[in-house]
Protein backbone atom coordinates (compact mmCIF):
# COMPACT_ATOMS: atom_id res chain seq x y z
CA UNK A 1 0.00 0.00 0.00
CA UNK A 2 1.26 3.54 -0.95
CA UNK A 3 1.85 5.52 2.20
CA UNK A 4 2.50 8.71 0.50
CA UNK A 5 0.21 11.46 1.16
CA UNK A 6 -0.30 12.44 -2.16
CA UNK A 7 -0.77 9.37 -4.32
CA UNK A 8 -3.61 11.01 -6.13
CA UNK A 9 -2.29 12.94 -9.50
CA UNK A 10 0.71 10.61 -9.48
CA UNK A 11 1.79 7.52 -11.95
CA UNK A 12 4.68 6.44 -10.31
CA UNK A 13 6.14 6.15 -6.85
CA UNK A 14 9.23 7.94 -6.09
CA UNK A 15 12.61 7.16 -7.42
CA UNK A 16 14.95 5.61 -4.98
CA UNK A 17 17.52 8.59 -5.07
CA UNK A 18 14.58 10.85 -4.53
CA UNK A 19 13.36 9.01 -1.14
CA UNK A 20 16.61 8.99 -0.01
CA UNK A 21 17.01 13.02 -0.38
CA UNK A 22 13.63 13.88 0.93
CA UNK A 23 13.45 11.81 3.94
CA UNK A 24 13.87 12.81 7.41
CA UNK A 25 12.36 10.73 9.50
CA UNK A 26 15.71 10.00 10.95
CA UNK A 27 16.14 13.10 12.05
CA UNK A 28 12.64 14.58 12.93
CA UNK A 29 11.48 11.47 14.61
CA UNK A 30 12.22 13.43 17.75
CA UNK A 31 8.71 15.39 16.98
CA UNK A 32 7.00 12.07 17.57
CA UNK A 33 5.16 13.26 20.49
CA UNK A 34 4.54 16.60 19.57
CA UNK A 35 2.68 15.72 16.42
CA UNK A 36 0.58 13.46 18.47
CA UNK A 37 -0.11 15.91 20.67
CA UNK A 38 -1.35 18.49 18.02
CA UNK A 39 -3.30 15.00 15.90
CA UNK A 40 -5.33 15.03 19.57
CA UNK A 41 -5.92 18.91 19.39
CA UNK A 42 -6.89 18.57 15.80
CA UNK A 43 -9.08 15.78 16.17
CA UNK A 44 -10.88 17.81 18.56
CA UNK A 45 -11.45 20.81 16.02
CA UNK A 46 -12.67 18.65 13.55
CA UNK A 47 -15.22 17.07 16.13
CA UNK A 48 -16.45 20.87 17.54
CA UNK A 49 -16.72 21.67 13.07
CA UNK A 50 -19.20 18.86 12.90
CA UNK A 51 -16.52 16.92 11.02
CA UNK A 52 -15.97 13.95 12.96
CA UNK A 53 -19.12 12.59 15.69
CA UNK A 54 -18.03 12.21 19.40
CA UNK A 55 -17.91 8.47 18.40
CA UNK A 56 -15.54 9.09 15.90
CA UNK A 57 -13.46 11.27 18.31
CA UNK A 58 -13.09 8.75 20.84
CA UNK A 59 -11.86 5.91 18.97
CA UNK A 60 -9.82 8.42 17.24
CA UNK A 61 -8.08 9.62 20.81
CA UNK A 62 -7.79 5.77 21.77
CA UNK A 63 -6.03 5.12 18.17
CA UNK A 64 -3.95 8.05 19.41
CA UNK A 65 -2.86 6.71 22.70
CA UNK A 66 -2.01 3.23 21.33
CA UNK A 67 0.12 5.03 18.96
CA UNK A 68 1.89 7.15 21.39
CA UNK A 69 2.11 4.20 23.40
CA UNK A 70 4.01 2.09 20.38
CA UNK A 71 6.30 4.96 19.67
CA UNK A 72 7.20 5.31 22.98
CA UNK A 73 8.29 1.44 23.44
CA UNK A 74 9.74 1.90 19.91
CA UNK A 75 6.87 -1.03 18.65
CA UNK A 76 6.22 1.59 15.65
CA UNK A 77 8.84 3.38 13.97
CA UNK A 78 8.88 5.69 10.98
CA UNK A 79 11.09 4.69 7.63
CA UNK A 80 12.94 6.19 5.15
CA UNK A 81 9.72 5.21 2.37
CA UNK A 82 7.41 7.37 4.99
CA UNK A 83 9.74 10.32 4.07
CA UNK A 84 9.14 12.37 7.81
CA UNK A 85 7.54 12.02 11.44
CA UNK A 86 4.81 13.41 10.17
CA UNK A 87 3.71 10.66 7.19
CA UNK A 88 5.07 7.92 9.51
CA UNK A 89 2.64 8.68 12.25
CA UNK A 90 -0.26 8.78 9.66
CA UNK A 91 0.41 5.26 8.76
CA UNK A 92 0.18 4.35 12.12
CA UNK A 93 -2.83 5.72 12.62
CA UNK A 94 -3.92 4.26 9.60
CA UNK A 95 -2.92 1.10 10.59
CA UNK A 96 -4.50 1.03 13.63
CA UNK A 97 -7.83 2.64 12.96
CA UNK A 98 -8.66 1.13 9.50
CA UNK A 99 -8.50 3.94 5.85
CA UNK A 100 -12.07 5.09 6.74
CA UNK A 101 -11.46 6.43 10.32
CA UNK A 102 -8.10 6.92 10.15
CA UNK A 103 -8.42 9.19 6.55
CA UNK A 104 -10.44 11.74 8.46
CA UNK A 105 -7.38 12.99 10.39
CA UNK A 106 -6.15 14.81 7.67
CA UNK A 107 -8.63 17.03 6.71
CA UNK A 108 -7.74 20.79 7.35
CA UNK A 109 -4.62 20.24 8.51
CA UNK A 110 -0.87 20.36 6.32
CA UNK A 111 2.78 19.19 7.10
CA UNK A 112 3.27 22.83 6.64
CA UNK A 113 1.67 24.06 9.96
CA UNK A 114 1.94 20.65 11.55
CA UNK A 115 5.79 20.91 11.13
CA UNK A 116 5.94 24.64 12.31
CA UNK A 117 3.61 24.49 15.30
CA UNK A 118 5.62 20.87 16.42
CA UNK A 119 9.22 22.64 16.12
CA UNK A 120 8.14 25.48 18.46
CA UNK A 121 6.70 23.17 21.03
CA UNK A 122 9.94 20.89 20.91
CA UNK A 123 12.43 24.09 21.07
CA UNK A 124 9.55 25.72 23.75
CA UNK A 125 10.39 22.35 25.68
CA UNK A 126 14.05 22.71 25.43
CA UNK A 127 14.61 26.21 26.05
CA UNK A 128 13.21 25.16 29.79
CA UNK A 129 15.98 22.48 29.59
CA UNK A 130 18.41 24.37 28.48
CA UNK A 131 17.19 27.29 31.14
CA UNK A 132 17.63 24.93 34.34
CA UNK A 133 21.22 23.46 32.87
CA UNK A 134 21.93 27.39 32.91
CA UNK A 135 20.57 27.92 36.44
CA UNK A 136 22.71 25.05 37.33
CA UNK A 137 25.90 25.91 36.21
CA UNK A 138 24.82 29.42 37.91
CA UNK A 139 24.64 27.85 41.21
CA UNK A 140 27.75 26.44 40.80
CA UNK A 141 29.68 29.88 40.41
CA UNK A 142 27.78 31.33 42.98
CA UNK A 143 28.69 28.36 44.90
CA UNK A 144 32.39 29.17 44.23
CA UNK A 145 31.50 33.04 45.34
CA UNK A 146 30.43 32.23 48.39
CA UNK A 147 33.22 30.10 49.33
CA UNK A 148 35.95 32.00 48.19
CA UNK A 149 34.71 36.16 49.68
CA UNK A 150 38.34 37.38 50.26
CA UNK A 151 40.40 35.71 47.51
CA UNK A 152 42.09 38.41 45.80
CA UNK A 153 43.23 37.97 42.12
CA UNK A 154 45.36 40.19 39.79
CA UNK A 155 41.92 41.38 37.47
CA UNK A 156 42.92 41.95 33.83
CA UNK A 157 42.35 43.99 30.58
CA UNK A 158 44.32 43.30 27.30
CA UNK A 159 45.30 40.12 29.53
CA UNK A 160 47.48 42.14 31.27
CA UNK A 161 47.62 43.01 34.99
CA UNK A 162 45.65 45.89 35.54
CA UNK A 163 44.22 46.16 39.29
CA UNK A 164 43.57 43.54 41.83
CA UNK A 165 39.35 42.37 42.11
CA UNK A 166 38.21 39.67 43.97
CA UNK A 167 37.92 36.22 42.53
CA UNK A 168 34.23 36.35 43.71
CA UNK A 169 33.62 39.76 41.72
CA UNK A 170 35.32 38.17 38.35
CA UNK A 171 33.16 34.50 39.16
CA UNK A 172 30.34 36.43 39.81
CA UNK A 173 30.66 38.38 36.40
CA UNK A 174 30.28 35.17 34.14
CA UNK A 175 27.26 34.37 36.31
CA UNK A 176 25.52 37.60 35.35
CA UNK A 177 26.20 36.98 31.61
CA UNK A 178 24.42 33.37 31.89
CA UNK A 179 21.69 34.82 33.58
CA UNK A 180 21.06 37.39 30.85
CA UNK A 181 21.34 34.27 28.50
CA UNK A 182 18.84 32.53 30.75
CA UNK A 183 16.43 35.80 30.29
CA UNK A 184 16.81 35.53 26.83
CA UNK A 185 15.54 32.37 26.81
CA UNK A 186 12.63 32.99 29.11
CA UNK A 187 12.11 36.12 26.47
CA UNK A 188 12.38 34.02 23.55
CA UNK A 189 9.92 31.59 24.75
CA UNK A 190 7.24 34.21 25.39
CA UNK A 191 7.68 35.24 21.58
CA UNK A 192 7.56 31.83 20.55
CA UNK A 193 4.12 31.28 22.23
CA UNK A 194 2.17 30.99 19.10
CA UNK A 195 0.69 28.26 17.64
CA UNK A 196 0.92 27.72 13.12
CA UNK A 197 -1.84 24.93 13.39
CA UNK A 198 -4.82 26.31 11.34
CA UNK A 199 -2.86 27.44 9.14
CA UNK A 200 -3.12 25.11 6.73
CA UNK A 201 -0.03 24.75 3.80
CA UNK A 202 -0.47 28.41 3.67
CA UNK A 203 -3.82 30.00 3.41
CA UNK A 204 -6.05 28.88 6.21
CA UNK A 205 -8.50 26.21 6.26
CA UNK A 206 -12.10 26.82 5.25
CA UNK A 207 -13.40 23.62 7.15
CA UNK A 208 -14.19 25.93 10.27
CA UNK A 209 -11.70 25.27 12.67
CA UNK A 210 -10.66 26.40 15.43
CA UNK A 211 -7.20 27.44 15.41
CA UNK A 212 -7.58 29.23 18.58
CA UNK A 213 -8.77 25.55 20.49
CA UNK A 214 -5.72 24.18 19.38
CA UNK A 215 -3.46 26.58 20.63
CA UNK A 216 -4.87 26.71 23.65
CA UNK A 217 -4.87 22.84 23.89
CA UNK A 218 -1.16 22.57 22.87
CA UNK A 219 0.46 25.63 25.42
CA UNK A 220 0.51 28.34 23.25
CA UNK A 221 -0.28 31.09 25.57
CA UNK A 222 -0.56 33.85 23.31
CA UNK A 223 -2.98 31.78 20.89
CA UNK A 224 -2.72 31.05 17.18
CA UNK A 225 -0.77 33.03 14.58
CA UNK A 226 -2.39 36.14 12.80
CA UNK A 227 -1.30 35.24 9.66
CA UNK A 228 -1.15 32.01 7.80
CA UNK A 229 1.33 32.57 5.03
CA UNK A 230 3.39 33.97 8.12
CA UNK A 231 2.30 31.07 10.53
CA UNK A 232 4.09 28.45 8.03
CA UNK A 233 6.90 30.35 6.56
CA UNK A 234 8.65 31.84 9.47
CA UNK A 235 12.04 30.51 11.11
CA UNK A 236 13.14 33.70 12.86
CA UNK A 237 12.03 31.99 15.81
CA UNK A 238 14.49 28.87 15.31
CA UNK A 239 17.13 31.45 13.97
CA UNK A 240 16.86 33.49 17.42
CA UNK A 241 17.11 29.92 19.35
CA UNK A 242 20.25 29.18 17.39
CA UNK A 243 21.45 32.49 18.50
CA UNK A 244 20.85 32.20 22.15
CA UNK A 245 22.46 28.93 21.96
CA UNK A 246 25.36 30.15 20.30
CA UNK A 247 25.55 32.90 22.55
CA UNK A 248 25.57 30.49 25.44
CA UNK A 249 28.14 28.54 23.73
CA UNK A 250 30.33 32.00 23.38
CA UNK A 251 30.09 32.69 27.41
CA UNK A 252 30.76 28.94 28.37
CA UNK A 253 33.63 29.68 25.76
CA UNK A 254 35.11 32.90 27.63
CA UNK A 255 34.77 30.88 31.06
CA UNK A 256 36.16 27.65 29.47
CA UNK A 257 39.58 30.04 28.20
CA UNK A 258 40.51 31.14 31.52
CA UNK A 259 39.86 27.91 33.26
CA UNK A 260 42.59 26.81 30.57
CA UNK A 261 44.69 29.45 31.67
CA UNK A 262 44.46 29.06 35.13
CA UNK A 263 45.12 25.68 35.15
CA UNK A 264 48.73 25.74 33.81
CA UNK A 265 51.58 25.55 35.22
CA UNK A 266 52.10 29.37 35.05
CA UNK A 267 48.96 30.68 36.22
CA UNK A 268 48.49 27.65 39.23
CA UNK A 269 45.41 29.33 40.07
CA UNK A 270 43.42 26.53 40.17
CA UNK A 271 42.93 22.52 40.33
CA UNK A 272 40.81 20.31 38.49
CA UNK A 273 39.26 17.59 39.76
CA UNK A 274 40.13 14.32 38.66
CA UNK A 275 36.33 13.33 37.95
CA UNK A 276 36.21 16.09 35.44
CA UNK A 277 39.98 16.42 33.84
CA UNK A 278 41.49 13.99 31.49
CA UNK A 279 44.98 11.86 31.51
CA UNK A 280 47.10 11.78 28.11
CA UNK A 281 48.10 8.06 26.61
CA UNK A 282 51.33 9.24 26.61
CA UNK A 283 52.67 11.26 29.37
CA UNK A 284 51.55 10.04 32.47
CA UNK A 285 51.90 13.36 34.10
CA UNK A 286 49.27 15.13 32.12
CA UNK A 287 45.95 16.31 33.38
CA UNK A 288 44.03 18.35 30.86
CA UNK A 289 41.47 20.20 30.66
CA UNK A 290 38.91 18.66 28.29
CA UNK A 291 36.24 20.00 29.24
CA UNK A 292 36.86 23.66 29.05
CA UNK A 293 38.31 22.38 26.04
CA UNK A 294 35.21 21.29 24.49
CA UNK A 295 33.05 23.81 25.46
CA UNK A 296 35.79 26.19 23.64
CA UNK A 297 35.24 24.34 20.66
CA UNK A 298 31.63 23.31 20.69
CA UNK A 299 30.82 27.45 20.70
CA UNK A 300 32.35 27.11 17.29
CA UNK A 301 30.04 24.68 16.26
CA UNK A 302 26.68 26.31 17.76
CA UNK A 303 28.15 29.31 16.33
CA UNK A 304 27.90 27.25 12.55
CA UNK A 305 24.61 26.13 13.29
CA UNK A 306 23.68 29.78 13.77
CA UNK A 307 24.82 30.78 10.63
CA UNK A 308 24.24 27.57 8.63
CA UNK A 309 20.49 28.38 9.20
CA UNK A 310 20.07 32.01 8.34
CA UNK A 311 21.90 31.36 5.06
CA UNK A 312 19.19 28.57 4.77
CA UNK A 313 16.37 31.17 5.45
CA UNK A 314 18.22 34.27 3.15
CA UNK A 315 16.09 35.48 0.60
CA UNK A 316 13.56 31.86 0.49
CA UNK A 317 10.16 33.93 -0.69
CA UNK A 318 7.04 32.76 0.89
CA UNK A 319 5.50 30.67 1.74
CA UNK A 320 6.70 27.34 2.25
CA UNK A 321 9.61 25.79 0.60
CA UNK A 322 11.56 22.39 1.49
CA UNK A 323 14.52 24.27 1.63
CA UNK A 324 13.05 24.85 5.45
CA UNK A 325 13.27 20.86 6.28
CA UNK A 326 16.89 21.83 6.65
CA UNK A 327 16.04 24.40 9.44
CA UNK A 328 16.05 21.23 11.97
CA UNK A 329 19.06 19.47 12.34
CA UNK A 330 20.85 22.38 13.23
CA UNK A 331 18.99 23.46 16.22
CA UNK A 332 18.46 19.96 17.04
CA UNK A 333 22.52 19.98 17.43
CA UNK A 334 22.40 22.50 19.47
CA UNK A 335 19.96 21.41 22.15
CA UNK A 336 22.28 18.29 22.06
CA UNK A 337 25.33 19.93 22.73
CA UNK A 338 24.49 22.25 25.00
CA UNK A 339 22.58 19.39 26.91
CA UNK A 340 25.40 17.24 26.80
CA UNK A 341 28.11 20.06 27.55
CA UNK A 342 26.69 21.65 30.69
CA UNK A 343 26.41 19.33 33.36
CA UNK A 344 30.03 18.53 32.77
CA UNK A 345 30.45 22.02 32.74
CA UNK A 346 28.87 22.90 35.80
CA UNK A 347 30.78 19.91 37.40
CA UNK A 348 34.12 21.35 36.24
CA UNK A 349 33.24 24.68 38.06
CA UNK A 350 31.47 22.98 41.48
CA UNK A 351 34.78 21.14 41.49
CA UNK A 352 37.65 23.41 41.15
CA UNK A 353 39.98 24.26 44.16
CA UNK A 354 40.99 27.54 44.50
CA UNK A 355 44.79 28.18 45.11
CA UNK A 356 44.10 31.54 47.17
CA UNK A 357 47.52 32.02 48.22
CA UNK A 358 48.59 32.16 44.52
CA UNK A 359 45.81 34.68 43.44
CA UNK A 360 46.62 36.90 46.18
CA UNK A 361 50.09 36.87 45.54
CA UNK A 362 49.86 37.94 42.15
CA UNK A 363 46.94 40.37 42.64
CA UNK A 364 49.11 43.59 43.24
CA UNK A 365 51.99 41.94 40.91
CA UNK A 366 52.63 44.14 37.73
CA UNK A 367 52.23 47.76 39.42
CA UNK A 368 48.75 46.85 39.69
CA UNK A 369 48.50 49.43 42.64
CA UNK A 370 49.29 52.05 40.39
CA UNK A 371 46.04 53.59 39.89
CA UNK A 372 45.87 54.03 43.32
CA UNK A 373 48.33 56.20 44.01
CA UNK A 374 46.70 58.16 41.40
CA UNK A 375 43.54 58.40 43.12
CA UNK A 376 45.21 58.51 46.57
CA UNK A 377 46.96 61.88 44.54
CA UNK A 378 43.07 63.18 43.59
CA UNK A 379 41.86 62.90 47.27
CA UNK A 380 44.67 65.21 48.07
CA UNK A 381 43.70 67.59 45.78
CA UNK A 382 46.03 67.22 43.00
CA UNK A 383 44.25 67.19 39.34
CA UNK A 384 44.08 63.54 37.98
CA UNK A 385 46.13 64.58 35.02
CA UNK A 386 49.45 65.32 37.17
CA UNK A 387 48.53 62.34 39.33
CA UNK A 388 48.44 60.02 36.49
CA UNK A 389 52.01 61.49 35.49
CA UNK A 390 53.52 60.93 39.00
CA UNK A 391 51.92 57.15 39.62
CA UNK A 392 53.48 56.55 35.93
CA UNK A 393 56.93 58.00 37.33
CA UNK A 394 56.67 55.62 40.50
CA UNK A 395 56.60 53.16 37.64
CA UNK A 396 59.36 54.05 35.95
CA UNK A 397 61.71 53.93 39.37
CA UNK A 398 60.31 50.40 40.70
CA UNK A 399 60.78 49.02 36.76
CA UNK A 400 64.65 50.33 36.74
CA UNK A 401 64.90 48.75 40.10
CA UNK A 402 63.34 45.66 39.72
CA UNK A 403 61.21 46.87 42.88
CA UNK A 404 57.79 46.46 43.49
CA UNK A 405 55.33 50.08 44.47
CA UNK A 406 55.19 49.14 48.22
CA UNK A 407 59.08 48.85 48.04
CA UNK A 408 59.37 52.46 46.75
CA UNK A 409 61.23 54.11 50.13
CA UNK A 410 59.93 57.44 51.48
CA UNK A 411 62.92 59.56 50.15
CA UNK A 412 62.36 58.02 46.55
CA UNK A 413 58.03 59.02 46.96
CA UNK A 414 59.40 62.11 47.81
CA UNK A 415 61.69 62.80 45.15
CA UNK A 416 59.11 61.96 42.51
CA UNK A 417 56.83 64.29 43.91
CA UNK A 418 56.34 66.39 47.06
CA UNK A 419 52.44 65.30 47.17
CA UNK A 420 54.02 61.89 47.95
CA UNK A 421 54.12 61.75 51.67
CA UNK A 422 54.46 58.20 53.58
CA UNK A 423 50.94 58.38 54.11
CA UNK A 424 50.39 57.09 50.49
CA UNK A 425 51.17 53.96 51.64
CA UNK A 426 47.83 52.87 52.88
CA UNK A 427 46.88 52.51 49.53
CA UNK A 428 49.50 50.20 48.57
CA UNK A 429 47.90 46.75 49.90
CA UNK A 430 45.83 44.97 47.88
CA UNK A 431 42.63 44.53 51.09
CA UNK A 432 42.46 48.63 50.71
CA UNK A 433 42.62 48.92 47.18
CA UNK A 434 39.64 45.93 47.06
CA UNK A 435 37.61 47.77 49.76
CA UNK A 436 37.59 51.44 48.80
CA UNK A 437 35.44 50.29 45.50
CA UNK A 438 32.59 50.06 47.30
CA UNK A 439 30.10 51.63 44.84
CA UNK A 440 27.82 49.67 43.11
CA UNK A 441 28.92 46.92 40.86
CA UNK A 442 32.23 47.56 42.57
CA UNK A 443 35.33 44.94 43.63
CA UNK A 444 34.69 45.63 47.31
CA UNK A 445 33.63 42.50 49.60
CA UNK A 446 30.66 44.31 50.76
CA UNK A 447 29.29 45.48 46.85
CA UNK A 448 30.12 41.96 45.76
CA UNK A 449 27.96 40.09 48.66
CA UNK A 450 25.40 42.85 47.30
CA UNK A 451 26.25 41.09 43.73
CA UNK A 452 25.81 37.94 45.39
CA UNK A 453 22.56 38.18 46.23
CA UNK A 454 21.58 39.50 43.21
CA UNK A 455 22.12 36.60 40.97
CA UNK A 456 21.06 34.47 43.50
CA UNK A 457 17.37 35.89 43.75
CA UNK A 458 17.58 35.73 40.13
CA UNK A 459 18.34 32.24 40.22
CA UNK A 460 14.90 31.55 42.07
CA UNK A 461 13.14 33.10 39.10
CA UNK A 462 14.28 30.36 36.50
N1 LIG B 1 9.32 17.39 6.53
C1 LIG B 1 9.02 18.74 6.10
C2 LIG B 1 9.83 19.73 6.89
O1 LIG B 1 10.45 19.36 7.80
C3 LIG B 1 7.57 19.04 6.29
C4 LIG B 1 6.81 18.54 5.15
C5 LIG B 1 6.36 19.58 4.28
N2 LIG B 1 6.55 19.04 2.98
C6 LIG B 1 5.94 19.51 1.92
N3 LIG B 1 6.20 18.95 0.81
N4 LIG B 1 5.14 20.52 1.97
O2 LIG B 1 9.87 20.89 6.57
Amino acid sequence: DDVRLWGGRFADGPSEALEKLSASVHFDWRLAPYDIAGSRAHARVLQAAGLLTADELEKMLAGLDRLERDVADGTFTGTVADEDVHTALERGLLERLGPDLGGKLRAGRSRNDQVATLFRMYLRDHARIIGGLLADLNGALTGLARAHPDVAMPGRTHLQHAQPVLFAHHVLAHAQALSRDAERLRQWDERTAVSPYGSGALAGSSLGLDPEAVAAELGFERGSAGNSIDGTASRDFVAEFAFVTAMIGVDLSRIAEEVILWNTKEFSFVTLHDAFSTGSSIMPQKKNPDIAELARGKSGRLIGNLTGLLATLKALPLAYNRDLQEDKEPVFDSCDQLEILLPAFTGMMATLTVNRERMAELAPAGFSLATDIAEWLVKQGVPFRVAHEVAGECVKVCEQQGIELNELTDEQFAKISPHLTPAVRAVLDVPGALAARDGRGGTAPAAVARQLAEVTADLAVQ
